[in-house]
């Protein structure tokens, strides 16, 4: 029994290398752990800007945008959230409280998106900064507004005196 115990412990380490060294880089995601949590992202203040600044030149507001997605302040909040991913029909783009179902945080993050190629497209990656921004602002529900943070309580300002 401790035989096999050892065998499996052994084997489990060089199954997962295995995995993660999958030649189609489906779990090649960049690691945002370090990056400070946002608890309560702006869309419009935070998130758009940096579609602005980086997607909105192909995603533009015009008869033709990239993959039918308008990245463009006004417009994109309606063009992701709950919004089916034209390239995967099963997916959102976003998919709200739930970032690594959601085609979207997928495609600023991974290097294997679940659907197409990285984007920016051409570009370098978001910084983590960005892209941590997005990861934060879908798993608090991708609202239009700034979340409330429940994990502030009344007794936490009491206790800060
Ligand atoms: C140089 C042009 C270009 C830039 C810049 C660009 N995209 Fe794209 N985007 C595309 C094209 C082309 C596709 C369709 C092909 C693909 O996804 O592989 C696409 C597809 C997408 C999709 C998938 C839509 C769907 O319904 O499946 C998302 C989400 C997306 N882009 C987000 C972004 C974001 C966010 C940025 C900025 C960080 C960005 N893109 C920057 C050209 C671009």
């Amino acid at each position: 029994m401790r035989r096999l115990l050892s065998t499996v412990l052994l084997i489990l380490p060089v199954a997962l290398g295995a995995a993660s060294a999958d030649p189609h880089g489906v779990f090649d995601c960049q690691d945002l752990s370090l990056v400070p949590m946002d608890f309560s992202v702006d869309y419009e203040t935070e998130v758009q800007p940096i579609f602005t600044g980086s997607c909105a030149n192909c995603h533009v507001s015009s008869p033709f945008p990239d993959a039918g997605l308008r990245l463009d302040p006004g417009k994109s909040y309606f063009d992701l959230v709950n919004v089916p991913s034209v390239q995967d029909g099963t997916l959102l783009r976003v998919k709200p409280f739930n970032a690594s179902q959601s085609v979207l945080f997928s495609k600023v993050n991974c290097d294997g998106p679940l659907v197409g190629l990285r984007m920016p497209l051409d570009r370098s990656p978001l910084t983590p900064e960005a892209q941590a921004l997005i990861l934060d602002w879908i798993n608090q529900g991708a609202l239009p507004v700034p979340a409330v943070p429940d994990l502030l309580t009344r007794a936490d300002f009491e206790a800060r005196g």
